[in-house]
């Protein structure tokens, strides 16, 4: 009898304390299923991304998270963490895989290493504007994506953009290929946009967003492509003397949730936040040109750097340079998926 009670008071200790536990950090990543949702006791749902508040795509989340608030009267909490605070380019996809993320949202490039044809994003001068863009991502190309990743356990809820990249670098002005020769390039992922440098003779070295001004700043790398938002929210043009306007590749995002968690969501909630997701994906597009437009005018006006405007006849050198890429990822990325943005001209 004494042994039995002894063993009941033990017993009521652990679960006491597992319970305890539970309580202070959540019960994993997964706490969200916990909730009941409701206004006292809300789903958390967190929305963990690497670049500024002020870009197109941090503007977007937040939106996301206070259409949602507002629609589920308070029984979701969208938490959004901006410039990699929860989790950098290395973390975030196995952070959402794992449950302990549930919507992130990286450049398409950054898919390479579990559906290497999101890379079709990637190839230089593929994508002529952005009305091309936008069929390939709400037509058959970007369901043809989302397809694939189905088997990872992961939904794509919408593609978003940021827009044209262009190159900087601190040595020198670059108006042709011939002047890229010998530098070295900081990349946001490998392969195609190691291939798009090495078409000129340069280099590309992989570096996460978050580490990049460092980097440049440091000369590890000489120079960086990306899009002006981006170069200007994160000052790499206070460190990158020489831009150049090329509009040579494209910078996209695909916005991702853990299939477990999404659909373990009470039916009207994940109907409010489809359709939130929808319409708040309308609007980061109409922001994201302005966004560049505006950071644009910011890096000229600071003094900091010159721009050079590649003209039609510079911009067919780098296209007949770089455009064999696209060939060369053929069998990586699909035929269909190639021809099928052709298709969009
Ligand atoms: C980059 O790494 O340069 C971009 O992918 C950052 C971003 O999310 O726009």
């Amino acid at each position: 009898m004494i042994i039995w009670k002894k063993r009941g008071v033990f017993l009521g200790l652990v679960v006491l304390l597992a319970v305890g536990m539970c309580l202070l950090v959540g019960c994993g990543g997964n706490s969200s299923h916990m909730a009941a949702g409701t206004a006292e006791d809300p789903i958390i749902v967190k929305f963990s991304h690497v670049t500024s508040p002020d870009s197109p795509k941090g503007a977007a989340a937040q939106r996301y998270a206070d259409l949602v608030a507002e629609r589920t009267e308070g029984r979701v909490k969208v938490e959004v963490y901006p410039s990699s605070q929860l989790y950098g380019d290395k973390e975030e996809l196995e952070a959402l895989m794992a449950g302990n993320v549930h919507i992130i949202a990286p450049t398409a490039a950054k898919m390479l290493g579990l559906v290497p044809a999101f890379q079709i994003f990637d190839l230089p001068f593929l994508f002529v504007n952005k009305e091309v863009c936008y069929q390939a991502f709400d037509g058959e190309v970007g369901q043809k994506l989302f397809k694939q990743l189905e088997p990872h356990g992961i939904i794509g809820l919408a593609f978003w953009e940021n827009g044209f990249k262009h190159f900087g670098n601190n040595k020198r002005v670059l108006k042709s290929p011939e002047d890229f020769k010998g530098l070295k390039f900081r990349i946001m992922a490998g392969k195609v946009l190691e291939a798009q440098f090495k078409a000129i003779d340069a280099a590309g070295a992989v570096v996460p967003f978050g580490e990049t001004y460092t980097a440049l700043q440091q000369g590890t790398v000489d120079g960086q492509e990306n899009t002006w938002n981006n170069m200007e929210t994160q000052k790499f043009y206070e460190v990158q003397p020489y831009l150049t306007q090329s509009n040579h590749g494209r910078l996209d995002y695909v916005i991702l949730t853990n299939t477990t968690f999404w659909n373990g969501l009470p039916d009207d909630i994940r109907q409010i936040m489809d359709e939130t997701m929808k319409e708040v994906t309308a609007w980061e597009r109409e922001q994201a040109e302005a966004l560049n437009n505006k950071s644009l005018e910011i890096i000229k006006a600071s003094g900091k750097c010159q721009v050079y405007e590649l003209t039609p006849e510079e911009t067919k050198a780098f296209q007949d340079k770089m455009e064999p890429v696209w060939e060369e990822f053929e069998d990586v990325i699909g035929k269909d998926l190639i021809d099928g943005v052709k298709s969009l001209y």
